[in-house]
């Protein structure tokens, strides 16, 4: 028994045993199989890491080509719209019998022709020569031509091309909903990509095509690095796809990258409550540098990566190094991608190209840079070139931008830098960017590069004039044929062609005779200068005038020049011969006019000239309601008590005043400044002479009471447009008989200017006025030609300001563009008998009064006289003004509404104020 189960134990051992070893051995060939796999597993990971950073290696030192012209054949956007119709023979459009204005702002010295096909400009032929006339017997023996345009002599530029807009991703009007232009999560958001914002349904989009801007670059906004733009064609495909709008949707192989930083008091200011951000240029210049230095880090690791890769043949073990959040900017470093850095004050240029040295990388364009006209040597001197996207005429709303000029252009120009000239849409309407150019030509931009400053050096500036920018073969059909030379006030697009396809389309009338570019303003002669002695005199002989608008002085019978003969401060002559009464004196001062109009001094109503300074920086005057009432510091407005007075706070002889004089704007009504905030009390305004420095000048201390009614009217109080009315029916009603400004509004002894832009605000305030008796003024009005015969028939008078169309706010959505054929609000008004006038809502445009309301009065087409009266006798008229009948006037060379014209004298009451002023005085702050 013992032996037998020994012997069972011993089986059992040696079973084990083999069990054992089974077990170790299947273990033994476990691990080697694990082993096997993880080996190759391991191979296929760095094969991928080889294979992926190969392709990186090979391109990361690469720059994107440009396109060679010569060998485009087909533009694949021409596709996209073109529905099929390109099938087998290609079809032409010709434009016959232009004068093409190119991208470099020469104009061609014939009549030419050009020939579009397949979206691309096919050839530019002299009209009339025999390789046009082959060409197009040619192509009609094809049947080839499917449309064929007489320009008849009329101007063709290339499309223009705007550097800087945030069109699409500020869509209008602003809602909270589509507004996707500031990133807040932090000043460094190079990694952000307006093409992941754009919105093809922004009707910004079509304005700006019929204003003949074809293509813009958009830009995000105010972040110190605020990350990448797109370039679009300004048409949304029948796809509605964003993408097919990009300029370079179908290129293959490197695309043409842009990125966008900001400088100084953007990125300074928007981060006020975040600890960690900084809060000053020295904050923002650190940070820049240690984003820098981060993306220098990952650009070194790169290149050591390829270099081990491809010189020391060693397998990878990790994946060529990418980070999401500094790639942009190492492609910034190698340069491919090119940076358009927001920069106003010299010294903030100074930094931002110190950093460029010291990373190495370039500065492609300097936007905005208003100050760079202050430091031409620093831009020359960089070892690139730097185009100077700016402005032609902002000024004085902040610090930076308060030593602007309007001779920066043309100065800019002189010394050979290149300006580009840009809206920065919504700051400046898209369509606006026209009047850009007319008016850096005014003050000297000479008129080629003012022509090519939006076109073919706009395209120079985004490295697209490969590819747009010019009217050349092989470039993309973008073409705009003008109603006048487009430096004329109120030259409109006739027909816009984007990548060949039509986007506007109107009749092109027959022009005999073709306008010239308007001249620029001359420069001041020695004797000019020396005329200015007879300032302060009040007797003086102007000769050689040839137009009048002020109906106080009578109108001129002939063409022939007439002489205006001011004795002692009154006007004893206007006639073609005074000499009868000054012969006997020889001493008599004489101002010779070439060309001499005589009009009324202006009046225009302002957000804040004698009050502040710089609108965004309340020290530097009486201060912003707004910012008082956001620390609940304001009064209940609905106790008369509380309601301010602009003439209380009146600031006089400020740098505003002075340049709006030296513009023709004696006359100046403002109420409290409400700044851009929402508020329903604005207080009452007073009516002022611009050339005083004490309490002379005022001319009626209390003119209206201002009201907003609408969105911005919704405050604390009145939170809704009903509570709004309600309030205001309440109060006047409840103060019929009190001595306060809601008594004496309700008793119409004072005008209530209602601030209000729409029209069904504007109908509620016409059942109040008939409710109430009351007078009313509506200012703002841009909805208002939706109910042009009911203000008319209630004699409610409408102060338009401002009169572009730019549809910034829901209440203003339905504005009248005045372009491809649209209608214009001011023409509506004037045919509807409603008594106009037309100021700005921007203390920056006052000082451009002239301009820009003849501007308004050519595309509205409205006669001479009635748009002086509109910014001069209608103002008074409108807010119950007398201005002092002693002749008060404009004396200019030139229609002084029109480009190229220019002050003479200015007379303020009977007295020579001014003589040739400057319209830039130099001014000492401190003294
Ligand atoms: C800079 O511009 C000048 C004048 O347009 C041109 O001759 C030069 O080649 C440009 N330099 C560079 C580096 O592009
Ligand atoms: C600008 O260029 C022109 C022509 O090349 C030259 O004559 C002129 O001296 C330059 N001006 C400046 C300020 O560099
Ligand atoms: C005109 O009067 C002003 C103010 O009194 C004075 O500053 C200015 O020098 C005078 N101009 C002339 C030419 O006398
Ligand atoms: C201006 O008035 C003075 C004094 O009243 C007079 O002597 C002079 O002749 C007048 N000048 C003219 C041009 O009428
Ligand atoms: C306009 O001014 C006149 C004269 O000063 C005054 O009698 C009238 O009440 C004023 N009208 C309004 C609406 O302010």
């Amino acid at each position: 028994m013992f032996a037998a189960s020994d012997l069972k134990d011993r089986k059992n051992e040696l079973f084990k045993f083999a069990l054992l070893w089974a077990f170790l051995l299947s273990l033994f060939v476990f691990i080697t199989n694990i082993q096997r796999n993880t080996k190759i597993e391991v191979n296929s990971t760095r094969q991928r890491f080889l294979s992926e950073g190969l392709e990186y290696c090979k391109t990361k030192d690469q720059i994107p080509k440009m396109l060679n012209t010569n060998e485009r054949k087909t533009n694949p956007r021409y596709e996209l719209f073109a529905n099929g119709h390109s099938d087998g023979f290609p079809s032409y459009t010709i434009i016959k019998n232009g004068l093409i204005i190119d991208g470099d702002g020469s104009t061609s010295e014939h009549k030419m022709d050009i020939f579009i096909r397949q979206g691309l400009v096919h050839s530019v032929m002299r009209s009339g020569s025999a390789s046009s006339t082959q060409l197009e017997d040619y192509l009609n023996s094809k049947n080839a031509i499917t449309s064929r345009i007489d320009a008849n002599n009329h101007y063709i530029t290339p499309g223009l091309v705007e550097m800087h807009s945030h069109i699409g991703i500020c869509s209008q009007p602003e809602l909270k909903g589509n507004n996707d232009m500031f990133e807040t999560m932090s000043p460094v958001t190079p990694f952000t990509r307006t093409i992941d914002a754009f919105n093809i349904g922004d009707p910004a989009i079509q304005l700006a095509s019929d204003s003949g801007v074809t293509a813009a670059l958009i830009l995000p906004s105010a972040n110190l690095i605020s990350g990448e733009g797109y370039v679009f064609k300004m048409m949304v495909p029948p796809s509605n796809s964003v993408e097919e709008m990009l300029v370079q949707y179908e290129d293959t192989g490197l695309k043409q990258r842009w990125m966008k930083m900001a400088c100084g008091e953007n990125p300074k200011r928007r981060y006020k409550t975040r600890p960690e951000a900084p809060k000053s240029r020295m904050g923002l210049g650190h940070l820049f540098r240690h984003t820098m230095d981060r993306a220098k880090v990952l650009k070194n690791a790169q290149d050591a990566w390829c270099d081990s890769v491809l010189q020391d043949k060693e397998m990878p073990t990790t994946a060529f190094p990418l980070d999401d959040e500094l790639n942009m900017l190492v492609d910034l470093m190698r340069g491919k991608v090119l940076s358009n850095a927001h920069c106003y004050e010299t010294y903030d240029i100074e930094t931002l190209l110190r950093h460029a040295k010291e990373y190495q990388i370039e500065i492609n364009a300097l936007h905005h840079s208003l100050d760079a006209y202050l430091i031409p040597k620093i831009i020359k001197d960089q070892p690139y070139n730097i185009t100077l996207a700016t402005f032609a005429s902002q000024w004085g709303f902040k610090k930076e931008a308060f030593q602007a000029s309007v001779f920066a252009p043309k100065i800019l120009e002189k010394n050979n830098l290149s300006v580009v000239l840009t809206t920065d849409h919504p700051a400046l309407p898209q369509q606006s960017l026209l009047s850009q150019a007319q008016v850096a030509h005014h003050y000297g931009l000479s008129a080629e590069k003012a022509i090519a400053s939006i076109t073919g050096e706009a395209a120079k500036g985004l490295k697209l004039d490969d590819r747009f920018g010019y009217l050349r073969k092989g470039y993309d059909a973008d073409v705009v044929i003008w109603s006048d030379h487009p430096l004329q006030m109120g030259a409109k697009p006739l027909k816009v062609f984007i990548d060949g396809v039509p986007a506007v389309d109107l009749p092109i009338v027959a022009k005999s005779e073709l306008a010239l570019a308007p001249k620029s303003i001359p420069e001041f002669t020695d004797e000019e200068i020396y005329k200015r002695e007879l300032e302060n005199s009040s007797t003086v002989l102007f000769t050689g005038v040839t137009a009048s608008y002020d109906t106080s002085i009578g109108k001129l019978p002939n063409s022939e020049p007439w002489e205006l003969f001011i004795a002692n401060g009154t006007i004893v002559c206007f006639q073609s011969d005074c000499s009868e009464l000054y012969s006997t004196n020889q001493k008599i001062p004489k101002i010779h006019l070439e060309d001499g109009h005589i009009s009324p001094m202006l009046t225009t109503l302002t957000p804040s000239h004698g009050l502040n300074e710089m609108n965004l920086e309340s020290s530097t005057g009486d201060g912003i309601l707004m910012e008082a009432m956001d620390d609940g510091q304001l009064g209940d407005f609905r106790i008369p008590d509380n309601i301010p007075i602009a003439n209380d706070g009146l600031q006089f002889g400020s740098v505003h005043l002075i340049r709006a004089f030296a513009t023709g704007i004696g006359n100046i009504i403002t109420p409290p400044a409400r700044g851009e905030g929402k508020m329903f009390m604005a207080g009452v305004s007073t009516a002022f002479k611009s050339n005083s420095d004490d309490f002379s000048s005022v001319l009626k201390g209390e003119v209206a009471l201002h009201i907003t009614i609408g969105d911005m009217g919704k405050q604390v109080f009145v939170p809704t447009i009903s509570s709004q009315i309600s309030t205001l029916r309440t109060v006047l009603i409840k103060n019929r008989n009190e001595d306060n400004f809601y008594g004496r509004a309700a008793r119409n002894e004072l005008p209530l200017a209602i601030h209000t832009n729409n029209k069904d605000v504007m109908l509620h305030l016409l059942r109040l006025k008939q409710e109430l008796g009351i007078y009313i003024i509506i200012v703002g009005g841009i909805e208002s030609h939706l109910l042009a015969t009911e203000l008319a028939a209630n004699n409610v008078p409408v102060v338009v300001s401002p009169w572009q169309c730019q549809r910034k706010y829901w209440d203003e959505r339905r504005c009248l563009t005045g372009l491809a054929g649209q209608g214009s609000l001011l023409s509506s008004l004037v045919k509807a008998g409603v008594k106009t006038g037309l100021s700005s809502d921007d203390d920056t445009k006052v000082r451009l009064l002239l301009h820009d309301s003849g501007l308004a009065a050519s595309l509205a087409g409205i006669s001479k006289n009635e748009i002086i009266k509109m910014i001069s006798t209608n103002m008074e008229e409108i807010f119950n003004l007398t201005v002092s009948k002693s002749p008060s006037l404009i004396i200019s060379e030139g229609f002084p509404l029109a480009y190229g014209s220019r002050i003479a004298a200015l007379i303020d009451g009977g007295t020579l104020f001014k003589v040739y002023p400057d319209l830039e005085p130099a001014i000492d702050l401190y003294s």
